[in-house]
Formats: C-alpha cells, structure tokens, sequence
C-alpha cells in the first residue's frame, strides 16, 4: 500500500460512523437526573440546595448561589482557578461535587474580605500588582490564604529539605506549594512577593 492508498484507506474510516449512522456517532442517551439535597455554609451564610448528584461545588456555588468570584477555568483539575476552602483546607472545587460536602465550611473569595475592608492577601495582590487579567486571582488569594496555613501547621512540601525541622518560608517552598495555581498572565514573580509579604506580617 502506498501512501495515497493509505490516507485514502484512513479517511473512508474517519467518514465511516457519518455515512452508515453508525452507533458510536451517537451520544450515550442521558439518564434521568438523580437529585439529593444537601446543605453547607459558605462565608458564614448556610445554604440548601437540591442538586443533581453530577452538580461539582463550583457550579453549585456559580450557578445555584450564584457567587461567580470562584472562577472556572479548565474544568479539568488543572489551573486552580477554582481554588475554594472548604474546612480549613484548599480544593479545586470544579473536581468535588457538591453533595460530598455536607455540613462543610466552605469559604470564596467573596467571604475573604470586602472592598472596604481587603484580606491581608488582597490588599498584598493590589499593592504588590500579582494579577493582569485577574481571572486566575480569587483562585490564587484562597489557595496563598490557606497556604501559609500549612506551613504554619508544619505540612512539608515537595521542596522541603529537612522533615524534622519546622518549614521555614522561602521562594522555592511558596512555588511549589502554589503550583497547582496557574497564572496564564505571568504574574508569578509579583504573587510570590505579595504572599511573602503577607507571611512575614503573620511570623
Ligand atoms: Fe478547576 Fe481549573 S477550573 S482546576
Ligand atoms: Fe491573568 Fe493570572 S492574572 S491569568
């Protein structure tokens, strides 16, 4: 066979679903929505919502609450701009669905602080210009608030040398740790000074 002959073979394949309606060209039929309630507070206030099961957090809290700072940006578990706490903890809130956090605490951007009266980390993001387009920041503020909680409880990193000593702050250890926030701006170097700058004020 030669290539003419190949790419001839390839593309009456590629054609094959459409011309005989085969059935892989047809979407799997959608089954009935199976709901369930569940109930959290978000930033202090408590909410109930009866969801479809297959509801994440974040569309929970977009589209039923309808708090848009928590931003969705790949859907996938990769760029962080879904950054929420829930419990303490950071999570990317588009991989979690809504129902598995029953009785959570869960706290957006919108709960962190107010124009009038900025987060730490906020004021820090304004003041040291850690944002261009801003989308990936409420995502990048949680995950940095909740952050410098795990240094401050002794959680080590990928990047820490020495596990019997307490985690010392540096700009390796803030990288790492903020990772999983992608900045598709390159505010990187003024996000890591913001969140420096915010931790020396809590040392
Ligand atoms: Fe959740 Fe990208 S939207 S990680
Ligand atoms: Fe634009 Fe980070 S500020 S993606």
């Amino acid at each position: 066979m030669n290539r003419r002959d190949l790419m001839a073979a390839a593309g009456a394949c590629a054609a094959l679903p459409l011309t005989q309606g085969g059935a892989r060209s047809q979407p799997a039929p959608a089954g009935k929505p199976v709901k369930a309630e569940v109930s959290f507070t978000v930033n202090g206030r408590k909410h109930a919502l009866d969801v479809d099961t297959r509801t994440t957090l974040l569309d929970a809290l977009r589209e039923h609450l309808h708090m848009t700072g928590t931003k969705k940006g790949c859907d996938h578990g990769q760029c962080g701009a879904c950054t929420v706490i829930v419990d303490g903890q950071r999570i990317n809130s588009c991989l979690s669905l809504a129902v598995m956090h029953p009785d959570a605490e869960i706290t957006t951007i919108e709960g962190l602080g107010t124009v009038e009266n900025l987060h730490p980390m906020q004021a820090a993001f304004v003041k040291h210009d850690g944002f261009q387009c801003g989308y990936c920041t409420p995502g990048q503020i949680c995950s940095s608030v909740a952050m410098l909680d795990e240094i401050e409880a002794g959680i080590p990193s990928h990047v820490t040398s020495d596990l019997t000593v307490s985690v010392t702050l540096s700009e390796s250890e803030i990288r790492e740790r903020m990772s999983g926030n992608i900045c598709r701006c390159g505010a990187y170097s003024n996000i890591v000074e913001a969140i420096t700058e915010v931790a020396r004020t809590r040392a």
